[in-house]
């Protein structure tokens, strides 16, 4: 018998007409496996191993619309036409193993360096061509902006004829749309960008209105979005409750079906000042009836940069975190709880929650990703991400 009552989690949840049998997702994670930009048959044998262990829905890794200043080239899948077939293949495994998956499209914008990458004469671009107060690249023109908005949306209609239910569109952790989100990296003076959330929404906006405009109306759009950026956990582009409901309200309208919204600690809350026990996800539920969905080291110690950039000890730590997962879910606080690092590390780590094994889950540790995080250098993560994500993993919290 389970030592504390799950069941809670293990209720079905019906997202824009498809029905997600429990409340666990596997959020998006780069693996570094992409073979010639697109699927390989280790990337789809690692998701069914997921969807066989009881995850209620996957998100892909984030994949790369199609768009010359997107290559990061740290063996990261790009969405072309030359790529399409294998997410075909893998929307049949999925369905046919009776699995529910969307796929998450993003940009890096700015964070892919000058020269970085497989065109390195092709400048990196982003709202104000600025990157962490310094010059980078170039501006956004009007052009890329239809640019960038029919990668979107192309990307988006080939994960719909590829059979998957849908797409999560990537406004987190300091990549394209977040830089669009945030007022310290979008300085633009022409209606997109400046001090107002209702402005600096408005291209991330357009993207999920030209995406909704292009599907079917039962395929699922997910939003993922962060306040902090990789390279600063301090970052805040919602500095306001005000501001996040401007922002949720208008994703809300603008045609999103979930709401994902990335933490470092699903458990801290957002304004403590405000309220002392209201997380992000929580706040969101103030302004929205759509899902929302929590994330950010459940089962673990120590949150993903620094499993990346540190090497403080990992503990494994999924039965008190499922313990404080369940009072914020019975106060409404999310609908669903992503889980990243230990869903790498055990496949069947949802059924093992359900059945009450906790000490039969495999801890992950940095190791299972030491493709992406033991040579991030090699891969072409730009040193001076590494260097700022680094000072940041080592001040703590
Ligand atoms: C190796 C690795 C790669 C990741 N890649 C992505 C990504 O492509 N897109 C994204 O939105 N988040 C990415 N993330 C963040 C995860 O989706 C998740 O938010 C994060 O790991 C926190 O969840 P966890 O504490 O349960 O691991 C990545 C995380 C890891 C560990």
């Amino acid at each position: 018998m389970p030592s504390i009552d799950v069941s809670p989690l293990f209720t079905p949840l019906t997202i824009n007409g498809t029905t997600i049998p429990n409340r666990f997702i596997m959020p998006a994670m780069q693996r570094g496996w992409a073979e010639n930009d697109g699927m390989s048959d280790q990337t789809i044998g690692y998701y069914l191993d997921r969807v066989n262990g009881g995850m209620g829905l996957l998100i892909s890794e984030g994949v790369i619309i199609d768009h010359d200043a997107g290559y990061v080239d740290i063996g990261e899948m790009h969405m072309r036409p030359d790529t399409y077939d294998g997410w075909a293949r893998l929307g049949e495994v999925i369905k046919g193993a009776g699995g529910h998956f969307l796929l998450q499209l993003w940009h890096p914008g700015a964070v892919r360096m000058d020269g970085q990458g497989r065109y390195p004469d092709i400048a990196p671009i982003s709202p104000s061509g600025i990157f962490n107060g310094e010059p980078r690249g170039r501006a956004i023109t009007e052009q890329d902006l239809e640019d960038l908005t029919a990668g979107w949306v192309a990307g988006a209609v080939a994960a719909q004829e590829a059979g998957l239910d849908g797409v999560e569109i990537h406004m987190a952790h300091g990549y394209l749309l977040h830089q669009f989100l945030w007022h310290e990296m979008n300085r633009r003076t022409d209606g997109l960008g400046g001090d107002g959330m209702a402005d600096r929404l408005k291209f991330p906006l357009r993207v999920l209105q030209a995406v909704r405009a292009a599907v079917k109306p039962d395929f699922i759009i997910s939003c993922r979005v962060s306040q902090w950026a990789e390279w600063d956990y301090d970052a805040k582009i919602a500095r306001t409750p005000e501001e996040l409901e401007t922002l949720i309200r208008a994703l809300d309208a603008g045609g999103a079906d979930m709401l994902h919204m990335s933490t470092r600690y699903f458990h801290n809350p957002e304004w403590p000042d405000l309220h002392p026990t209201r997380t992000l996800s929580g706040w969101v539920k103030e302004f929205t009836d759509l899902p929302v969905v929590t994330v950010g080291s459940v089962g673990m110690n120590v949150d993903l940069m620094q499993t990346l950039y540190s090497d403080r000890d990992e503990l494994q730590t999924i039965e008190s975190s499922v313990a404080e997962l369940l009072p914020l879910f019975e106060d409404g606080q999310f609908d669903l709880v992503a889980v990243g690092r230990a869903s790498i590390g055990d496949p069947e780590l949802v059924t093992k929650i359900r059945d009450g094994r906790f000490d039969e889950i495999r801890p992950f540790t940095r190791a299972d990703i030491f493709d992406i995080a033991g040579d991030l250098d090699d891969h072409g993560v730009p040193e001076e991400i590494l260097k700022l994500a680094q000072q940041a993993a080592d001040s703590g919290d």
